[in-house]
Formats: C-alpha cells, structure tokens, sequence
C-alpha cells in the first residue's frame, strides 16, 4: 500500500505547536510580527503571499504587507526593506520571489536584515546552514524534512536525489540532506537541466525530491519499487476548469504512485509545510530578538 502524505495533517501539527509559541511570546507582551512584500503581477505569486498572511492572521502573528508595483525602480523596494528593518515590531521579512528582471535579486537578499530573513536566503544565513549551523532554515526544504521524519522515512544511510538546484529549495534541500544528525545523514546527488541521465539516478534513489518546476517530469518508469516521493512543483498547466488551469507538480503522480512507498501529492503535501515552517521562523525570529525562551515543535 503506497501512503499518500497528508501535508495539511503535519502542517496543522506544527502550526498548533508554532500558535503555543506565539501565545508564549504575546504573555511576554512580544507579537512576532512578519511583513510580506510583493513587487509582481504574477496570480500565483499573488496567492502565495495572501496565503501566508492568513496563516498569520490564524495563530496570532501579526501580519504586515506591502505592495510595490512592478514597474517601480528597485530603489522603491528597497526603501520599503530598510523600513522593515529598523521597524521593531516586524521581527520577519519576506519579500515574495521572482522581483521583476529590473530587481537585482541579489541585491534584495542581502538588504534584509539577516536576523530577520525568515526565509534563510540572505548570504550570512545560507553560510551558517552550510556550515552545520542554521539559523532559518529555508521553509520548504525544512518543511520536507518534516514530512519524511512525520512519514517515518530515516534518511541516515539513504540515497536521496534532489531534483532541481535552485536557491530556495534544491541547493538549501541537499545541504540539509548532507548534514550530520537527524534528517540528515543522506548520500545526496543533485541533478539538473544538464544531468546526463537523470532517470538512472532516480532509479538508484531511496528518496526522490522533485523541485525542478517542471510540470510532470518525473514518471513511474524513473522510479524503483519502494521509493519515498517528494513532489515540490506547483505548476499551473492550461485546463478546462472555471479557472482555465490545474495545479499538477513535477511528479506524474498516478504512474509515481504505483511505484512508490509514499508520496505527496499537489496540491496537499509539501504547500501546507512551506507556510507553517515560515510562521515557525516567524516565531523563532521573535525569540531571537526579543530574547523570549520558546520551544518550537
Ligand atoms: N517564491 C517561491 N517560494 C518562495 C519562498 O519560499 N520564499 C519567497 N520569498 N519567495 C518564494
């Protein structure tokens, strides 16, 4: 029998314990506080950030949000960040990806405060989760790693491949994968666009983590029998729905599942992880700097 992971199940599980957290810190008359910043147009990106505001809304942080039109200079998003940064109750910033080409991306990661980059993208907090001592871990690859200790998936020992090397989930996935301790302990291969063949390593993989963007890419022909199946993708293919498209993930999910031990399926699996583990940051950064003892789930 394959398990189908309920993302929504482990979400609410570590919400309820971030939403005790945050109780904790309002007793100590600390609200952690997250902005959000959207500088696009994009519908997704769109529905992300409303997603995010709510689940604040939800376990008592305070939610603040700023929308910057697309077409304004870098220089309007990056006052906006220097606000945030000297504003004391905004204890996390999280300015939506991708900015529009004119933005230097780069630019935007390094003007967030370190202390206050709940996503962990700011250099100084990628370095510390390189070097085995992470401040904020990036929320999807965090909220993956509790999908597979949840699932009971031990990763000491496994191969694990990750597909997909991008900044927010591939790279910051493998390095945690690699880590020493639990979650960790993983001999990882990551592959790419220019991977020789990428179906030969997926069939070697005890656990295959699938964020490449890509609608669909991985099929039950790529996978052995047993594997744990991770899908990341959140892509929007043209549909005949009310809304004119479907949600489907990197992963084809009906051939995947035959294969697989478990899996996640999108929408319902790794979505629900990413938001809880941002409000898990969001709490965390307002223990940092509040000086407010929390224990997090
Ligand atoms: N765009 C897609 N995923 C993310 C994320 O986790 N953080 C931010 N800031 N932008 C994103």
């Amino acid at each position: 029998m394959t398990t189908i992971i309920d993302g929504n199940e482990i979400g609410d599980q570590i919400t309820d314990g971030v939403a005790a957290c945050t109780d904790t810190l309002i007793s100590e008359d600390v609200t952690p506080g997250l902005a959000t910043v959207l500088m696009s147009d994009d519908g997704a990106s769109e529905t992300y950030v409303s997603m995010k505001q709510q689940a604040c809304e939800e376990i008592g942080i305070e939610g603040f949000h700023h929308e910057i039109n697309a077409d304004e200079p870098a220089e309007t998003l990056f006052s906006t960040i220097d606000e945030l940064n000297g504003d004391p109750a905004v204890h996390g910033i999280l300015v939506q990806m991708p900015v529009p080409d004119h933005v230097n991306k780069r630019d935007v990661l390094e003007r967030i405060d370190p202390m206050k980059d709940v996503d962990g993208f700011h250099p100084e907090n990628v370095g510390r989760l390189v070097a085995g001592n992470a401040r904020y871990k990036p929320c999807t690859p965090h909220g993956i790693q509790k999908i597979l200790a949840e699932t009971g998936v031990e990763t000491e020992g496994k191969d694990a491949v990750v597909v997909g090397r991008s900044d927010i989930v591939g790279k910051p996935m493998a390095n945690l994968l690699i880590q020493y301790g639990t979650g960790g302990n993983a001999t990882t291969t990551v592959c790419h666009s220019r991977t020789a063949d990428l179906a030969e390593k997926t069939r070697n993989a005890d656990i295959v983590i699938a964020a490449a963007g890509v609608p669909e890419m991985i099929d039950g022909s790529m996978l052995s029998e047993g594997t744990t199946v991770v899908d990341v993708g959140i892509n929007r293919v043209d549909a005949d729905t009310e809304k004119g498209y479907e949600l489907v993930g990197d992963v084809e999910f009906e051939s995947a599942k035959t294969k697989a031990d478990a899996i996640t399926p999108v929408p319902g699996g790794v979505g629900p992880l990413t938001i809880a583990m941002l409000m898990y940051n969001t709490a965390k950064a307002a223990s940092l700097q509040s000086g407010i003892d929390i224990t997090l789930p």
